[in-house]
């Protein structure tokens, strides 16, 4: 696939189907994106990859956690959307208003983990420099879009890691690792209303761009 053509079909997904991802392919997309840069080229960052029955024990005891309801202590700590600039606030309303019928579906979707068949949980070690955030999210796009361009499907969520205790307890993340964010992998339903519905647009170019010509 173009690279254009990934980087446009990209687009976050709610519901995967029950098909397997081959850990070689997932190989493949990691060696893929560790060609993105880095700080020095530090290559500050961590995956941990939980598929097959470790992940279905995990996906269970989240699920348990989010019936409660209970709160999410990420390591990275939220923000109150009233502390983001005014225009992240306003794109944020958009997309809270443009999902309709489909908010109904967040929840439970999110509480299955999307039934994503593996999830790649990226971290840093504790301490870390504020660079290297750029560049794990440069790694984390560089995973999407290779994921994209062999046709699979791919979710970045906070859902993932709200929990971390959880995650140190059933994935084994060692406690000097800080998680940052989770990606899960897999291929798309594409009958999902969940996935149908959501449709997200970005604002317009000029609204971020200044050329000083
Ligand atoms: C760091 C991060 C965390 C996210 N967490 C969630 C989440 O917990 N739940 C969710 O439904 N979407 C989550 N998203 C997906 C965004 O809502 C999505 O990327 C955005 O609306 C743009 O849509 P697109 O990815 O389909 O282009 C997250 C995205 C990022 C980058």
């Amino acid at each position: 696939m173009e690279l254009t053509q990934a980087i446009h079909n990209r687009h976050s997904v709610r519901q995967f189907t029950d098909q397997p991802v081959a850990l070689t392919d997932i190989q493949a997309i990691l060696t893929d994106a560790q060609q993105a840069p880095s700080w020095v080229n530090s290559q500050p960052y961590y995956v941990h990859l939980l598929m097959g029955q470790p992940l279905e024990t995990l996906r269970q005891e989240q699920a348990r956690l989010d019936a409660v309801p209970t709160k999410g202590t990420p390591d990275v700590p939220l923000v109150p959307r009233r502390a983001w600039s005014a225009r992240a606030q306003q794109n944020m309303a958009t997309w809270s208003a443009n999902l309709g019928d489909a908010a109904q579906l967040m929840g439970p979707a999110a509480a299955r983990l999307y039934n994503a068949p593996a999830v790649l949980y990226l971290t840093l070690p504790a301490g870390y420099a504020n660079w290297s955030l750029y560049d794990l999210g440069a790694f984390g796009e560089s995973i999407l879009l290779g994921a994209a361009a062999r046709g699979l499907a791919t979710m970045t969520a906070y859902q993932f890691v709200k929990y971390p205790e959880l995650l140190r307890r059933y994935v084994g993340i060692p406690a000097d690792q800080k998680i940052i964010i989770g990606i899960g992998l897999g291929y798309e339903d594409h009958a999902a209303a969940i996935n149908t519905q959501i449709k997200t647009d970005r604002q317009p170019l000029d609204q971020i761009l200044t050329v000083h010509d």
